[in-house]
């Protein structure tokens, strides 16, 4: 039977929500991850450090383990959540304070996508400037959910050009263009050193057409859109082929299943428990599983600057079977039969 072992595994982008759902979703990531990047769009959004501290509390909480005195008890199941600011325009005194308890800070433009309300409404460079030149010096990364409010298929595309603003500006800044879903987005990766990004396994997968082409999918509906086949080749090659400023992101975003089957879906695709196995099969029918060690883990650890504890994850070439449900969420390819399933973890 054919087998991939891989090593401390990467999500650099989950959203874990908060209270019943979290305690769902938390263990499918943590059990075969060995980290994962958390966003702040709760409802309020994460905005101080007493909110990063909690939340990252209520996380151990829900992965059944409980913090006493600065120590870990029943640390079984490694896994670090990496905390996120929502980005406003802190000053710098406050990211100074604030900067050993964050990996990186998130961008959403207002209104863009779920809980994105408090959002920047303006790309002023002056308003921005203190903050990113801040950020800049402090080395800590500014994710940005990359979309305009332009029409919904041009959306990232038309936000290529604030991500130029940002990185001629902020030389010093290391941006983290989220979730890619285009070409364009492809080819701006090497043109500023600053620019990194990451890619979903969903927008890897499919085209606008597996989401409306037919019926409506609501359980593939997402921000951003999924695009066209030419924009998921882009996506596919730099990904295959480990281009090391890309790193694997989930954008795995659970809502409840009856928010996602009514009358104005919620965006996300939940994809957490079944990210690794449909990777490995991705890049094992492309005859590329030896790249997939950089784009799951070592090309974050290099740009993030971070070093995870061991984590080994070894999936095998026998069929797995999708739950129609994890609690209330209905995950990517419920009821379907993956190819490769995860036989151990160390
Ligand atoms: O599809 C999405 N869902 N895109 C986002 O940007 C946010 C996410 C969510 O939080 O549900
Ligand atoms: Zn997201």
């Amino acid at each position: 039977m054919k087998s991939h072992t891989l090593l401390m595994p990467l999500d650099m982008h989950l959203h874990l929500r908060d209270g019943v759902m979290l305690e769902t979703v938390a263990p499918l990531t943590s059990y075969s991850f060995s980290g994962a990047v958390v966003m702040p769009n709760l409802v309020p959004p994460i905005t101080t450090k007493e909110a990063v501290m909690d939340y990252k509390k209520r996380i151990y909480a829900a992965l059944g383990r409980v913090e006493e005195a600065d120590d870990l008890l029943m640390a079984d199941d490694f896994f670090e959540p990496y905390m996120t600011l929502f980005y406003q325009n802190y000053d710098r005194s406050f990211l100074e304070e604030v900067v050993d308890e964050i990996a990186a800070i998130k961008l959403y433009p207002a209104g863009i996508t779920t809980n994105s309300e408090g959002g920047v409404s303006t790309f002023d460079l002056e308003t921005m400037r203190a903050t990113l030149e801040a950020m800049g010096d402090l080395k800590i990364p500014l994710c940005v959910h990359g979309e305009t409010d332009g029409f919904v298929m041009d959306r990232e595309a038309e936000f290529m050009s604030i991500y130029e603003m940002l990185a001629s500006n902020f030389p010093k800044l290391k941006i983290i263009m989220e979730h890619i879903t285009t070409q364009a987005a492809v080819e701006m990766l090497d043109k500023y050193p600053n620019l990194y990004a990451t890619v979903t396994l969903h927008h890897l997968l499919m085209t606008l057409d597996d989401v409306a082409g037919g019926m409506l999918q609501p359980h593939l509906f997402c921000k951003p859109i999924a695009k066209r086949p030419e924009d998921r080749e882009a996506l596919l090659h730099v990904v295959l082929n480990a281009h090391p400023k890309v790193m694997f992101g989930s954008d795995s975003a659970p809502h409840p299943q009856h928010a996602k089957e009514s009358c104005g879906c919620a965006a996300g695709v939940f994809t957490a428990p079944i990210a690794l196995q449909v990777l490995c099969e991705l890049f094992d029918a492309y005859g590329k599983l030896d790249n997939l060690q950089q784009f799951i883990s070592d090309n974050a650890q290099s740009i993030y600057g971070i070093c995870p504890e061991f984590k080994e994850v070894v999936l095998v070439e026998s069929p797995f079977e999708v739950p129609e449900h994890y609690g209330n969420v209905v995950p990517m390819y419920a009821g379907e039969t993956l190819a490769w399933s995860i036989s151990d973890v160390e």
